[in-house]
């Protein structure tokens, strides 16, 4: 307990006025929880009052005492504090898993750079798919991870069987494919700046897919998100139920993350997604976002929440000028993991991707990134969030950016 805390209230200390403390101030004290009664010059202590505090273990000490400084509070953890004090009890809610999840018969990762190697790592060790081939144009790189992966399975137990190959055809007979490969940023690149030469890559693994894995699910990480998923649509000619642009589970994990480390609470206590482009035009969804339930506005001062959507934004590109010769790769991994498992139905409700849209919103004919549920055929539905108008603003810059950079 502070030491402020423990002593008599000011008002009980008039330093320029004799005091006689008698032994109700003693037991007063006392009463309150306190074991501690300063003395001010000139304080007269009566006998009875000495043996009452020692008796009830009351120290007597000579004052002024000194007091610690007061630790000032800003508006917005004093308010978090208050809103902690009115609902301790907040739990925040279950992530909805379902225990009906499918094993994946097999999953082909085309690219074996950071995101494809860990995408495989996190699936074995779930145990989220029978088979698992790793596909990558460097001679020995897919082949070396699988047999890393394996060595591995004498501890983690996993029994799925994981291979690797440079020949595209290895997607044959996959139901799930997932695309990381194509050139990474570096510093001072945007992802649209990779357009050109990753249309190429999606352009060449799409037709594989259409060949061997005809009834695949395509997951494409490759960048640009939005512009290379309506890349491989245009490869593969798949239905935009099986063609997913990896990208909102990204960023919404980006947001929530940073959302958390504003306010100072638990990741688990914030609920908040992305929609639009996986770039520039991203919509963050401040309007919907909440901690522990309530209106981010709550938490945090504007401010704070425009720099929260703007380390979401910037997320990708803090990591690519970290690292300088390359992207992130633990957090999309997580994020594509996450699209797996609501296909496998590991998990349920909607979550953000980039996928075609057909009238949603209004927009048609272009990849945006969207709140959608997923099940064994693909994309079962997509659910249209109610958006403050500057978000639905944002929402049709994004697909018009979009549409305007393929066209280029
Ligand atoms: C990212 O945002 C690689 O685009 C990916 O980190």
């Amino acid at each position: 307990m502070p030491l402020l805390r423990r002593l008599m209230p000011l008002k009980d200390r008039r330093a320029d006025l004799a005091r006689v403390i008698a032994t109700e101030q003693i037991n007063a004290t006392r009463q309150r929880g306190l074991r501690l009664f300063e003395l001010l010059p000139g304080d007269i202590v009566t006998a009875q009052a000495r043996e009452t505090a020692q008796r009830l273990g009351v120290a007597l000490m000579d004052g002024p005492l000194e007091r610690p400084a007061v630790v000032r509070t800003d508006g917005a953890t004093a308010m978090r504090r208050s809103l902690y004090r009115r609902n301790p009890g907040w739990r925040a809610p279950e992530q909805k898993k379902r225990t009906t999840a499918r094993r994946i018969k097999r999953l082909a990762l085309v690219g074996a750079g950071g995101v494809g190697a860990n995408i495989a790592h996190l699936c074995a060790s779930a145990d989220s798919a029978r088979e698992i081939t790793l596909i990558d144009i460097t001679p020995g790189l897919a082949e070396s991870i699988a047999l890393d992966l394996r060595h591995a399975s004498g501890i983690s137990r996993s029994p799925a069987a994981i291979t690797g190959g440079s020949d595209l055809a290895l997607v044959a007979g996959a139901d799930v494919v997932v695309v990381t490969a194509g050139r990474p940023r570096t510093p001072g690149m945007t992802r649209a700046d990779l357009i050109q030469t990753n249309r190429r890559v999606i352009l060449s693994t799409g037709q594989a897919i259409r060949d061997h894995a005809p009834g695949a699910i395509v997951i494409v990480v490759t960048n640009p998100l939005d512009e290379m998923t309506v890349e491989m649509q245009r490869a593969t000619g798949f239905d935009r139920s099986r063609i997913i642009g990896m990208a909102g589970t990204l960023d919404s994990s980006r947001f929530r993350q940073a959302i958390a480390d504003a306010a100072g609470v638990a990741v688990a206590d914030v609920e908040a997604v992305t929609l639009g482009s996986h770039g520039e035009e991203m919509v963050p969804v401040v309007s919907r976002a909440t901690i522990r339930g309530r209106t981010l506005s709550t938490w945090l001062t504007s401010q704070q929440i425009d720099d929260c959507v703007r380390a979401t934004i910037g997320g990708g590109g803090a990591v690519v000028a970290l690292r300088r010769n390359g992207s992130a790769t633990l957090a999309p991994a997580h994020a594509t993991v996450e699209l797996i498992d609501h296909i496998r139905g590991a998990r349920a409700g909607s979550v953000p991707a980039s996928v075609m849209l057909q009238g949603e919103y209004g927009i048609d004919g272009v990849v945006l990134g969207v709140m959608c549920q997923f099940g064994a055929s693909g994309l079962l539905q997509i659910d249209e969030l109610k958006l403050s108008a500057a978000e639905q603003q944002a929402l049709h810059d994004a697909a018009t950016a979009i549409a305007r950079r393929l066209a280029e």
